[in-house]
């Protein structure tokens, strides 16, 4: 579904991503670690379309993705979570779930005149909202102001946020930092629901190596902007390099 050939993202003489490549299968999870600044969240911000990729291939379902807009993405299956929680948050912690809704007639000048054509379709896109607030335990706290959710449930929003728009593949950014050990467990447990339920794939960034092992199907492990390894966690586990570089052994 993802496949990553050589890309590279330099940040003036800083090769932030150092010529990576990796490959995501449909409906695995695979899991990016490596220590602080070794490049994960530009590698993620590069696929998602934030940044322009400087050499290298992004593909997309066997389609180069690389350079076009992060709208352009998203609008091809692909959504991201951040590793700041990136919410709108003066809004409602519903309104943010209704955001990436595709399609919105009430969106486009000339319906929004006409209350009769946008109103069926906004009443069911809130009804799926609310389920999905209501999957995440957050549906006592659907009309609050995002600023007001504890860490967690920012991160659990923006994770369910991604739903509405109905993505295929998901890029998360350290989906349980801040977060408490036990809520950071059921984001994870969460995130397995997800892929089972809506056929999801996921890349997820993360540094909680004794939640995310439990989850994912591979992994790979970047070190100063490039891949120093990759595969099943039991074998990242035994890998000498990995140890010195990421354990400090
Ligand atoms: N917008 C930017 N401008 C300049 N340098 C940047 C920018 N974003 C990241 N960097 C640098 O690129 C390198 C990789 O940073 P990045 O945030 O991708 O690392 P990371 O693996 O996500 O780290 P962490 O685990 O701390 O989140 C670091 O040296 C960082 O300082
Ligand atoms: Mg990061």
């Amino acid at each position: 579904m993802l496949d990553l050939r050589t890309v590279r993202k330099h940040f003036g003489r800083l090769a932030a991503v150092a010529g990576v490549s990796l490959r995501v299968e449909a409906g695995e999870i695979v899991g990016l670690i490596g220590p602080n600044g070794s490049g994960k969240s530009t590698l993620l911000s590069t696929i998602a379309g934030a940044y322009c990729p400087d050499d290298g291939e992004i593909l997309l379902d066997g389609q180069p993705i690389g350079g076009l807009a992060p709208d352009q993405i998203f609008a091809r299956g692909l959504a991201r979570s951040y590793q700041d929680p990136s919410l709108f948050f003066r809004m409602s912690a519903l309104d943010n779930a209704l955001l990436p809704a595709r399609n919105q007639r009430g969106e486009r000048a000339r319906q929004a005149l006409w209350r009769g054509r946008w109103w069926g379709q906004e009443r069911a896109n809130t009804a799926e909202a609310a389920a999905i607030l209501h999957d995440l335990k957050l549906e006592a706290r659907a009309q609050a102001p995002a600023a007001d959710l504890s860490g967690g449930q920012m991160k659990l929003l923006e994770i369910g946020r991604t739903l509405m728009g109905e993505p295929r593949l998901l890029l998360l950014d350290e989906p349980t930092a801040g977060v408490a050990p036990g809520l950071a467990y059921t984001i994870f447990e969460e995130i397995e629901r997800m892929r089972r339920l809506h056929r999801l794939t996921f890349l997820i960034v993360e540094h909680r190596l004794e939640i995310l092992f439990d989850f994912v199907d591979r992994l790979y492990v970047m070190h100063l902007g490039q891949v120093i390894a990759d595969g099943k966690p039991a074998e990242i586990e035994k890998n000498a390099l990995v140890r010195e570089v990421y354990f400090g052994e």
